[in-house]
């Protein structure tokens, strides 16, 4: 590549709080990024949910490569390439579903459901006894662990483990997988929306801007009120940011929106609330209030590329964005819910996905991101450096109620700044990259309006 790892360190300053454009149009840096971040951090490929009894899989991407997410005869999960030793044809090409074997369509070899190559048609006649099917099962990724459900991979074999890995975001992260017993599951399959521009605009997004949403989504907040409920006067809402030096980030609202929602009123939408209220105390007994007070509402991103919501407008779902091309990327996103939830709030939220806030919201955060893509072509304009100093010098390491980076404010940039400095780690260290001592300015105290 005729980028220097120097030249990439110079693109990213989290310390003046500026980001080049080149970052998310640039060919040979999204090459590369897909070597030195996808084949090393952890990457979410699937819910258990979804893979219930042996021959279940689900098929996805890690980074750029195809893979599939397997349950094996003893229970345990395999994750594989999703390419044949052959042509490199993918041998499944489904969603979901349940197999005994993945069998290519362009030739037949057939590979069991962990990826050993178990048939090649007419082999004897073709090669004799020159084939070694030993040598040619499918590539398995080689680390696969779960967190309470979520099932991520790994091509780094130096990579810390999972835990290690999410840090203090498991703390956050549970406020949406562990409200009650069982868990959450997957309701449905998956949505795929194509996106026009580069796929860490939509992570940077979930990893702390609140500040897009009182201005971008305000016609489709709007179209969400009923007559009786006026437009909130003030968009700046109590709230925190949290951010990770591991690159995490959620935007968190500081109220139980419950209580006061009057977003897409129908019954169905009542029925979910309601549901949310009755269960509150439980979650707080469970949890602590903390997490049920706190960050009740809220999006987040797991560094690099999954996200979630947790309860907004009643709903939560996880999402993962895919890149595809400098310039395009794929957004998948699965609605959640308690496991342990009534049939007929599973019910109302699978019929309502779509309005809440699928199919609305995201398409005002699509126009952006299409036509950011659009207008920074020029070399004089991807000359110019993006400001992220939002919020600077305010982070606090020490918050007494939440864990991590706290920046006690609705609107912040911290965490986009720590994405990056993630990113520039990862971009410029050819062996898995430490956390760095390279710190955010950090506040000593904590300031009003917790
Ligand atoms: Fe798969 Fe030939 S490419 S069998
Ligand atoms: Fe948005």
């Amino acid at each position: 590549m005729s980028w220097s790892e120097h030249d990439i360190g110079g693109l990213v300053r989290p310390d003046d709080g500026l980001v080049s454009p080149e970052i998310f149009h640039d060919r040979e840096l999204f090459d590369f990024e897909s070597r030195r971040l996808f084949m090393r951090t952890w990457l979410y490929v699937g819910h258990e949910s979804q893979l219930r009894k042996r021959g279940d899989f689900i098929s996805t991407y890690m980074g750029l490569n195809p893979v599939l997410v397997v349950r094996q005869n003893d229970g345990g999960t395999k994750v594989v390439l999703n390419a044949c030793r052959h042509r490199g044809m993918k041998v499944c090409r489904a969603d979901s579903g349940n197999t005994r074997a993945f069998t290519c369509t362009f030739h037949g070899w057939s590979y069991g459901l962990d990826g050993a190559l178990n048939n090649v048609p007419m082999q004897q006649a073709a090669y004799g006894d020159a084939l070694d099917r030993g040598k040619f099962g499918l590539v398995q990724v080689p680390r696969v662990e779960t967190y309470k459900g979520l099932i991520f991979a790994n091509f780094d074999e130096d990579a810390p483990s999972l835990p290690e890995y999410l840090g203090d975001m498991a703390w956050y992260l549970d406020a949406l997988v562990d409200r009650r017993e069982g868990g959450i599951e997957v309701l449905g399959g998956v949505h795929k929306i194509v996106h026009r521009g580069n796929w860490k605009m939509g992570a940077e997004q979930f990893a702390g801007d609140n500040y897009h949403a009182f201005l971008t989504h305000v016609s489709a907040s709007m179209s969400w009120r009923d007559a009786d409920h006026e437009a909130d006067p003030n968009p700046l809402k109590p709230g925190f940011q949290y951010s990770s030096r591991a690159g995490h980030g959620l935007a968190g609202w500081r109220k139980n929106g419950m209580d006061d929602a009057p977003y897409v009123p129908s019954a169905d939408y009542e029925l979910v609330a309601q549901y949310y209220r009755d269960t509150a105390a439980e979650v707080r007994d469970r949890l602590g209030a903390e997490r049920v007070d706190g960050p009740s509402l809220g999006a987040g991103n797991v560094f690099p590329n999954f996200s979630f919501l947790t309860r907004v407008f009643c709903h939560s779902s996880i999402g993962i964005w895919h890149p595809v091309t400098p310039d395009t990327f794929q957004y998948w996103r699965y609605c959640v819910v308690d496991k342990a939830a009534p049939a007929e709030v599973k019910r109302a939220i699978m019929n309502n996905m779509h309005v809440w806030p699928l199919g609305v919201a995201d398409s005002d955060d699509g126009e952006n991101w299409s036509e950011i893509s659009a207008n920074l072509i020029g070399p004089a304009v991807r000359d110019v450096p993006l400001n992220y100093q939002m919020g600077m010098g305010r982070g606090l390491r020490d918050h007494p109620r939440f864990p991590g980076i706290i920046t006690e404010s609705y609107v912040a940039e911290e965490s986009h700044r720590n994405f990056y400095r993630r990113w520039r780690e990862f971009m410029t260290s050819e062996k898995y990259p430490a956390i760095g001592a390279d710190e955010p300015a950090i506040a000593t105290s904590s300031s009003e309006g917790r």
